[in-house]
């Protein structure tokens, strides 16, 4: 097992950006994975939330070692069940950021239930191959995020975090930025977690919203066997940059189209979630007349709120009968989003309307897993004008929700919007990223004229609208269900643990 040193992390970390916060030791992880997991298995509950923090920081105190992380890893069995001689003996373990909410981790959450379905459910003549092991890995942990999730995940989690596997039998799925790969640039579990010879195969799964990727990624790429990225935006632009082309396989991401089902739901009230902070509320029958477009996304440059903002205040005013609503949380900033658009607004230049700017609310509060169908489920159009995706799993989850979605034309979303199931935002140019470690990189600039134009069409033409979100679902489901890409995903492993078969000459 390679060993990492903490006091090499921080000089030249290139992805000191997306990581600002300080990290704590490894062993935390190590140990509080175990102890959430722990927390499910005597069912502690919300006021058991400060005995578990004590608990941690005390087995935290405590240094481990190597070679303990290696056997925890192993998992030596303490219970062999007789069952388990009928299970194969290939395993495929996924490691990411399972506990921490965020793209990543509901990206892989979205893998393994699919996964997990596609095994306990109907396929049954592929279902023996390997087995499914999962390792909380490449960021913090979120209590808040954890106690969000539903019972069953929690419950899964644990189940599959004690699958016990042979290194050698094991196929590595690292789900995560390639800073986090083995040996990784911040404190986290490494990814793979001991060299990467001593695996089956060791796979990097991983995206960009640039339009490429830096030369140290590059290098950690190519240090995998293969690389799994979501869309032919990423497959060109990763061989662009350098990663060899043979690793470089598309592996599409799921959405829960069961989860996220307009049929199954009643909207959330957004209108009691939300801080008004521009315009004027608007109270009894209007309420109801109100046209909500949502936008959900981190408080970034890179999501082009800039863009929305600017659009939605010079097309519509305190007279249209619309309001925006902006779920976001902080990165890298504090909470301040009122003042932040307040300030943004008055430095514009814009004029306002005679009749006021129409509301803006934001909603900065969490709102669990299990309460975000309610919520796309209580707009009318989900609106997105980002300089650059990787994927967009907020998008894919309003089009399985049927919501029209305007989001830009550009990286990530290429891959599933088209003008039958939605409306792609045109860009204006390419522009250079001027700060941060993306520095130099390009993305788009999205117009805020045609974003200003279609927000105002399905506005209008609402039919329209709604059926373009109708078709989004039936594409979602079509392509991206989660036994569609279990079954891709299956047929990756299953090519190499064959191409495996053929060298051992088995
Ligand atoms: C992995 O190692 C074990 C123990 O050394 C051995 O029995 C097994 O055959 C190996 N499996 C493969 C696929 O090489
Ligand atoms: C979106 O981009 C694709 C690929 O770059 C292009 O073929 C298509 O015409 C664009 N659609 C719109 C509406 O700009």
């Amino acid at each position: 097992m390679e060993s990492h040193n903490p006091n090499q992390s921080q000089p030249n970390n290139p992805t000191n950006f997306t990581r600002p916060r300080k990290k704590p030791p490894i062993a935390f992880y190590l140990l509080s994975i175990l102890i959430l997991l722990l927390a499910i298995s005597l069912s502690i509950t919300k006021t058991s939330y400060f005995k578990t923090l004590h608990l941690r920081s005390t087995l935290t105190s405590h240094p481990i070692t190597t070679l303990q992380k290696l056997l925890w890893f192993l998992k030596p069995s303490r219970n062999p069940s007789p069952k388990s001689v009928l299970l194969p003996s290939h395993c495929v373990l996924w490691m990411a950021p399972f506990l921490s909410g965020g793209g990543y981790s509901s990206e892989a959450w979205s893998y393994i239930l699919a996964l997990n379905g596609y095994y306990v459910g109907q396929k049954s003549s592929r279902l023996s191959r390997f087995r499914l092991s999962i390792e909380q890995h490449g960021d913090l942990e979120s209590l808040e995020f954890w106690e969000g999730l539903p019972e069953e995940l929690k419950n899964l989690a644990f189940k599959l975090h004690q699958t016990q596997c042979r290194l050698n039998e094991t196929v590595v799925v690292c789900h995560s930025e390639p800073g986090a790969w083995n040996p990784p640039l911040f404190e986290t579990l490494p990814c793979p977690p001991a060299g990467y010879e001593h695996f089956m195969s060791v796979i990097g799964r991983t995206m960009f919203e640039t339009d490429r990727v830096n030369a140290d990624h590059v290098k950690r790429c190519n240090r995998m066997d293969y690389v799994w990225v979501p869309t032919d935006f990423h497959v060109s632009t990763f061989v662009q940059s350098g990663v060899d082309p043979s690793k470089v396989v598309k592996v599409v991401q799921p959405v829960d189209v069961e989860f996220f089902d307009p049929l199954k739901y009643e909207p959330l009230n957004l209108g009691l979630l939300g801080d008004l902070v521009l315009g004027t509320r608007k109270t009894g029958l209007s309420l109801e007349r109100e046209f909500v477009f949502l936008s959900v996304f981190k408080w970034e440059f890179r999501k082009g709120w800039d863009v929305l903002l600017k659009a939605y205040l010079t097309e519509f005013s305190g007279a249209d009968a619309v309001a925006l609503y902006l779920l976001t949380n902080p990165y890298h900033s504090d909470r301040d989003f009122g003042n932040k658009i307040v300030d943004y607004v008055e430095n514009s230049g814009m004029q306002k309307p005679d009749n006021g700017w129409p509301p803006i609310y934001v909603i900065d509060t969490h709102i669990a897993h299990i309460d975000l169908p309610r919520m796309y489920k209580a707009a009318n159009a989900f609106i997105l004008p980002s300089r650059g995706e990787g994927w967009g799993r907020p998008i894919v989850e309003a089009m399985s929700m049927s919501l029209p979605v305007i989001t830009t034309n550009w990286s990530g979303p290429v891959e599933y919007l088209t003008e039958e199931n939605g409306y792609p935002l045109p860009i204006d140019r390419m522009t250079g990223v001027t700060e941060g470690p993306f520095k130099g990189h390009f993305w788009a600039e999205p117009s805020v004229e045609k974003l200003r134009a279609l927000m105002r069409h399905v506005l209008i033409d609402y039919d329209e609208a709604k059926a373009r979100g109708r078709r989004a679902r039936e594409d979602m489901i079509r392509r991206f269900s989660p036994e569609i890409v279990a079954g891709v995903v299956t047929d990756q492993i299953h090519h190499i643990l064959d191409k495996r078969r053929a060298r051992n000459g088995v």
